[in-house]
């Protein structure tokens, strides 16, 4: 592998060269009601990860350069569909360090907005030449795991019941499906075997379970500015998460207090008390350890890539397992 700044040099000139390729999309200027919010999402501030593990993936075998950059961009804009949906659904008010789009302009437009990047990304996905009816296929099986996980997701709100098993099928579907079919689509891509291709995917699933606990403890621990995007909302909505669940196992009884206790505050402050309390009882340190465990296990399924190959997704998981936004 290569030291660690010519990897944060690759990642940059990877991050750049799929935001030329968002840039050159063809798109219409009118009608200004769906295409100026669709610009307005391509032009936000993501870190890009789901194309960036695409093209590292796929470079390993040799998948043809057309064929990545039009499944990079699906995916990524797939992901963002997701994302200005997600935020109607979660009532938050800032990503990608902007205003989401219902909350700059309103619901109507946002649905649509989400809707159009959607259709984009189905034509983006029809253009790969390589094994095309599969990608086309596991494409749409992802999406439609990615609404599975959504579903979820709100079912289980103010749902004290949850277990750690529910809760990690729940982010398997929400958000390790989408990474690992990343993963996937670059052995496919490649024209790898079913069970290198699978292996790829569970890469991806379980690498996405921790980026997702992760992303459960930056929504209490980051501030909104680094993130750029609204935190807190998961405490008022009462979602279930790794740190919840953890607290509600450790201590139901002074976890029910606890909550009961903070009235009154804003977003931030609810964040602060929680982080603290996470802290003093270890949970923080048990969720820590659990993403470890996680990466560890996801590392294993790339034993699939020769060793010598392996250098970029070793530096890609560890720079999922030590980010900051
Ligand atoms: C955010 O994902 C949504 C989750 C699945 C937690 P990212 O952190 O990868 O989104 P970007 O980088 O802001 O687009
Ligand atoms: C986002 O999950 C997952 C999808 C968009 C499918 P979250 O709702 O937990 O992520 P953030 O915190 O809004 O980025
Ligand atoms: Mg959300
Ligand atoms: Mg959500």
């Amino acid at each position: 592998m290569a030291g660690t700044d010519d990897y944060l040099q690759l990642i940059a000139r990877l991050q750049g060269e799929i935001q030329k390729g968002l840039d050159e999309l063809d798109l219409p200027a009118e009608p200004r009601y769906l295409y100026d919010p669709v610009r307005y999402i391509i032009a936000g501030k993501g870190k890009r990860l789901r194309p960036i593990l695409l093209q590292l993936v796929g470079e390993i075998y040799s998948a043809s350069a057309s064929d990545l950059k039009n499944a990079g961009l699906a995916v990524e804009l797939l992901h963002n569909f997701t994302l200005v949906h997600d935020d109607i659904m979660d009532g938050d008010d800032q990503r990608h360090g902007q205003p989401t789009v219902h909350n700059k302009w309103d619901e109507s437009t946002a649905i649509l907005t989400g809707d159009g990047i959607f259709a984009i990304s189905q034509l983006l996905i029809g253009k790969v030449e390589t094994n095309p009816l599969l990608c086309w296929t596991r494409f749409n099986e992802a999406i439609l795991e990615v609404c599975e996980g959504q579903a979820y997701d709100k079912e289980f709100e103010d749902d004290n019941n949850i277990t750690m098993d529910q809760y990690l099928m729940m982010v398997t579907k929400k958000t390790g499906n989408l990474i690992g079919l990343c993963a996937e689509l670059g052995g496919m891509l490649g024209d790898q075997s079913r069970d290198t291709c699978q292996a790829l995917y569970e890469y991806g699933v379980i690498l996405g379970q921790a980026f997702q606990i992760q992303d459960d403890m930056l929504e209490i621990s980051a501030s909104p500015a680094k993130m750029g995007k609204s935190l807190g909302s998961d405490i008022a909505a009462g979602k279930q998460t790794a740190l919840t669940i953890l607290a509600r196992e450790r201590n139901a009884d002074e976890w029910q207090r606890f909550q009961a206790e903070q009235t009154d505050l804003s977003e931030l402050e609810l964040c602060s008390a929680y982080y603290d309390y996470y802290r003093v009882t270890g949970i923080l340190e048990l969720c820590r350890k659990m993403t470890g465990e996680l990466i560890a296990d996801a590392l294993a399924k790339l034993e699939i890539i020769p060793e010598a190959e392996r250098g970029n997704l070793l530096a890609f998981s560890e720079l999922v397992l030590n980010r900051k936004k």
